[in-house]
């Protein structure tokens, strides 16, 4: 794919993440379930949002920036991970949150405080004012010579949604060498980049992998990932590709976004139990219920080997649990 190969990227991820089965969760369930570790991609504490990070800041140092500014809840994973990357490429970076929910030193914030990081709490429920106070922070910046570059919510726009390309080109040059079959991909989706970006990814290079996404906010996501895919085919000329009848989106937000659930939560408790690995209240744990609902509910074939990608946010079991 030449188009998405002349986007320049920075290596920051460490690729491949491990792709394994999860023996106990297979056994428990009766289904072949494989876990792709997202969450080890070697940055902060690691997360999805380090591979879009890859393209952003790539943008933004060819812009000439100096100084990051990105955006979202107070306990924001991609938030967290933006500043640790900048920190470690020598970049200035400002994070504009929302002051909502969990808003005392813990968590992602508390790991934002030991990099030293400036955080703007913006008293609002709107997503147009941290956005407002980011052009306000933007101007004053330039005022004083510097050169800013904003990420917006999630780094879900179309140079972050290539990251997510390049985890399905992984993932089937993976699946070669381990012989494993992909049959299905189930992510998270909490701004729609991700998500997106895997639907994109199979498309392109493996079209009979169906892809599922679990929302954990309210919102319809459905308009957002068709315009994603759309912008980023055009960003690598891939042409146009219909995609209307392969989104598949569920929502397991319960009462909202980052409001942990009861079903959540058992997921949480089942992986930690029988697999030793950490789902978070926020975004994965959510996912991994959904997944299993839709197990008990006969979503899946016979036979299917279900990828669950786990996409971080460690740092929110101690903020929210
Ligand atoms: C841990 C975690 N998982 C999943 C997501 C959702 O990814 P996306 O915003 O690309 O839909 C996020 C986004 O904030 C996240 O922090």
């Amino acid at each position: 794919m030449k188009g998405l190969e002349k986007i320049k990227k920075i290596d920051l991820a460490y690729k491949p993440t491990p792709l394994y089965k999860l023996n106990n969760i297979s056994l428990i369930t009766g289904k072949n379930i494989f876990v792709k570790r997202d969450d080890m991609t070697g940055i902060g504490l690691g997360g999805n949002k380090v591979r879009k990070l890859e393209y952003l800041l790539a943008d933004a140092i060819k812009c000439g920036a100096d100084t990051i500014i990105t955006t979202g809840a107070a306990q924001s994973n991609h938030a967290m991970l933006t500043a640790a990357c900048c920190r470690k490429l020598g970049l200035d970076v400002i994070l504009v949150l929302l002051k909502r929910g969990v808003t005392e030193k813990k968590g992602n914030l508390l790991l934002n405080d030991l990099m030293g990081v400036e955080v703007v709490f913006v008293d609002s429920d709107r997503t147009q004012d941290l956005y407002a106070e980011i052009n306000r922070i933007s101007d004053q910046l330039k005022a004083a010579g510097k050169t800013p570059y904003t990420i917006p919510i999630g780094a879900s726009v179309p140079l972050g949604v290539l990251g997510y390309v390049d985890c399905v080109k992984e993932m089937i040059e993976q699946s070669r060498d381990q012989d494993i079959k992909i049959d299905h991909i189930v992510c998270c989706t909490g701004s729609g980049g991700t998500y997106a970006g895997l639907l994109l990814g199979a498309k392109l290079f493996k079209p009979e992998i169906k892809v599922t996404g679990i929302a954990v906010t309210l919102d319809d996501f459905y308009p957002v990932v068709k315009e994603l895919v759309n912008q980023s085919c055009d960003l690598i000329k891939a042409g146009p590709i219909s995609i209307e009848d392969d989104i598949h989106l569920f929502n397991y937000a319960g009462d909202g976004y980052a409001i942990p659930s009861e079903r959540g939560n058992a997921a949480i408790n089942l992986m930690a139990r029988n697999e030793g690995l950490f789902l978070d209240p926020v975004y994965t744990g959510k996912t991994f219920g959904g997944l299993l609902d839709l197990i008990d509910d006969g979503y899946f074939e016979e036979d299917e080997n279900i990828v669950f990608l786990h996409t971080g946010g460690a740092a929110s079991i101690f903020a929210f649990m």
